[in-house]
């Protein structure tokens, strides 16, 4: 199966088949899948809380506008940006950088102690607003591979914004934590009644989203 025919595959499911759900060995695959995605300077300023049990998903359905895929999915994905950036957080990161490339052969302690600099300079130098949504621009990166991922396995989900941050982020404390909900991924497998699988795909013409120079 191609890219493409994965990617025709997909569409946002609105209702999923509650009795199926994912392998815990698909779930590995797929937090391999965004573990592997790129993030503005490689630092993954993000949570991805992951939740199967039923309880929980019941419980954030009503601050998502009752929006079924939210308790039917198999699997709720919310992605979750810092809610500040503290250097301790940059030093973090840099430290792994330290490990995981220690034994490369062009491995230079200094270099990556300039490159920390320079993240440092740029992200604790943005003001509050223009960090905020820098943060959650590095959510969104994530989710699109995640849902490419989920295409490429046959697993069905769907994107969503429609939520309100502040009551997920209330009911899973995530402010204690230093962290904001952006967005959400339920994932699972698709219900024969979803009508919205028969549905002809609607996309710009290649002429009005291309410009080719
Ligand atoms: C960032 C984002 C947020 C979305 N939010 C919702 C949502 O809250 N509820 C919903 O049913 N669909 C949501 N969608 C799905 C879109 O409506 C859908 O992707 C679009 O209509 C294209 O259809 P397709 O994904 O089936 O190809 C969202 C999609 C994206 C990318």
């Amino acid at each position: 199966m191609s890219i493409i025919d994965s990617l025709n595959w997909r569409y946002a499911t609105t209702k999923f088949d509650r009795n199926k759900k994912i392998s815990n060995s698909d779930i590995s695959k797929l937090k391999e899948i965004v573990k592997l995605s790129p993030s503005s300077w490689g630092l993954q300023f993000y949570k991805i809380l992951i939740f199967s049990n039923q309880e929980i998903k019941d419980k954030l359905l009503p601050a998502a506008y009752n929006q079924k895929q939210v308790a039917d999915c198999s699997h709720l994905f919310v992605f979750c940006s810092l809610k500040d950036v503290h250097e301790k957080d940059i030093n973090q990161m840099i430290d792994q950088f330290h490990i995981l490339r220690s034994n490369d052969k062009d491995y230079s302690k200094d270099s990556i102690e300039n490159y920390s600099n320079e993240v440092k300079k740029s992200v604790l130098g943005m003001n509050k607003h223009k960090q905020s949504e820098w943060l959650k621009k590095q959510c969104y990166i994530a989710l699109g591979q995640l849902m490419v991922g989920c295409a490429d396995m046959r697993i069905d989900s769907c994107p969503m914004e429609g939520f309100k941050s502040n009551e997920f982020d209330e009911i899973l404390d995530l402010d204690s934590q230093n962290l904001t909900s952006v967005v959400l991924l339920p994932t699972g497998y698709r219900s024969d009644e979803d009508k919205y699988q028969h549905k002809t795909k609607v996309r710009k013409p290649n002429n009005l989203l291309f410009v080719d120079e």
